[in-house]
Formats: C-alpha cells, structure tokens, sequence
C-alpha cells in the first residue's frame, strides 16, 4: 500500500514517481496494475467522463461516487480525490467538512485542492483534522475565468508569486503539490527549494513526479489534448474500429453466429 511517507521517501532519495487520473474501477484496476503509485480522482472527471466544458459544474457527490468506485480498483494505490469546486472556498468548516466526506463516505486516503498563499487556513485546518492534503498551484483550472488557462509563472513577478504559494502551502502542512503549466525553470526552482514532492503537470522534466490525464495519455479523450501531453497509444481510434466493425457485422448478419453463447460461459 502506498502511502504519503512513500512519497516523501521518494522526494529523498531522488527517484521520480507517477499520478495518473481514475475515475472508475476498470480503469483504476489498469493504473494500479501499470505500477502507478498514485491515482487521483481529478475533477478533470467534468470534462472526460461528464462532458462539461470544464471542471466547475463537478459536485460533490460526483466525486464521492467515482472515488468509490476507483478505490474498489486501485489496489495498492494511494488514492487522492479533488475536492470540486466551491467545496472547501466559502469557509473552513465547511472545507473540512467535505474534505472528511471525500475520505469517510469515498474512501479517499488524501485530498487535493487547487490555491496557493491563500488556502493556507483551509489547508492547516484539514491537515489538523488528520486529512492529507495535496496542493495545486500554478494554473488552477478551477480558476479558469479569473485567469484562463495560460502558462504560468512566465516572468519574475509570476516566479515569485509560484515559490511564495509554494513555500506557503508546504508550511501549511501539504505532503505534496502539483504545479500546473508553469515554465520549466520556475517548476525547477520550487522542486529545488521545497522538502515535500512536487507533481508536474505540463510544467517540465525537473519535478520529482509527473500526472497525466489518464483519457490523454490513451488517446480516448479527443475533444482537445493539452500541448504538453504525450499520447502512448490511440485507444479512441481503436474503439472506433471496434465499435463500426460491430454494427457492419450486425448489419451484415456476422454477429452473432449461431453457436456463439451456447457453450460454456468464457472465463475471465
Ligand atoms: O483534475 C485533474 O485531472 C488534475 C490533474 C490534471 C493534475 O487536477
């Protein structure tokens, strides 16, 4: 099983780690036999599962019943789910709250939510209440109509405000921090300065781990790939030769053929 401490021994002994996305059990049970260490219940769920135009509409409820399901496939894996929009940004009570729900009612093992400097209550606060957290800063896609989704951190102004948020969400008492989009030397910098790991998602080769959209890195999700993504196969192509194949073969009469399904039933 992995844990938070696993991480942190990671971040010491210089070997890199993986977090790839999970939002149900097949896909969960692949991650975690992959020897993913971590998989994360991100509310980029909104986009590829649900089909929203972004991750604000995502609920609470959505990522408790997903968690669910990813934690019954992740075996081994330290499963981390998002907290959604508007879940822990009103107040602290009500961010602890719904961080303990994640992991009473889900079954997560930590939490991540997006902000730097000024999450620090909220952070500590579920940190106090025996919660992992995981920070999120550089592009916040919950922030995305207060900032877009350009690079970050692109000039000095930028540099320091990352390392502020970084140090800031560390002390806070963070086990890691994901640092979105951000420029390559910026990411260099805050993995150089902090103690806890940090997890590059478009931000360059220099963090001690990577995440990916796991719906990216297949080639299922193609509705748009972020610049910074490697697809390792075309799944999305494949299941649509699959899937015309068998509607021709329906059509055709080729399926199903007479003897299939009166035999024994196919084993696992
Ligand atoms: O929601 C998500 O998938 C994420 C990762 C891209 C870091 O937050």
């Amino acid at each position: 099983m992995i844990t938070i401490r696993q991480l942190a021994q990671w971040k010491e002994s210089g070997e890199k780690f993986t977090m790839l996305t999970a939002y149900d059990y097949t896909m969960a049970a692949l991650v975690a036999k992959a020897g993913i260490p971590v998989a994360l219940v991100g509310d980029s769920l909104g986009q590829v599962v649900l089909g929203y135009s972004s991750t604000l509409p995502v609920t609470m409820e959505d990522m408790i019943h997903h968690t669910r399901a990813v934690v019954r496939g992740a075996a081994g894996c330290l499963v981390v789910t998002d907290m959604p929009f508007m879940s822990y940004q009103v107040s602290v009570e009500d961010a602890v709250r719904n961080a303990g729900r994640l992991m009473k009612e889900g079954g997560a093992h930590a939490v991540k939510l997006e902000g730097g400097a000024d999450m620090v209550p909220v952070i500590q606060a579920i940190v106090r209440a025996d919660i992992p957290v995981m920070a999120h800063i550089g592009l916040c896609p919950q922030a995305v109509h207060q900032c877009g989704y350009r690079t970050q951190a692109v000039d000095a102004a930028g540099r320091k405000q990352l390392l502020a948020d970084a140090r800031a969400v560390e002390k806070a008492g963070a086990f890691a921090v994901v640092i979105e989009k951000t420029e390559h030397a910026a990411a260099r910098e805050v993995t150089r300065v902090l103690k806890i790991p940090t997890i590059g998602c478009g931000s360059g080769p220099y963090c001690d781990g990577q995440v990916l959209v796991t719906y990216d890195v297949l080639g299922l999700f193609q509705d748009f790939t972020p610049c910074f993504v490697k697809r390792y196969a075309q799944l999305g192509d494949a299941a649509m030769t699959a899937l015309t194949a068998f509607a021709a073969d329906v059509r055709a009469g080729k399926f199903p053929e007479a003897k299939r399904g009166q035999g024994k039933q196919n084993k696992k």
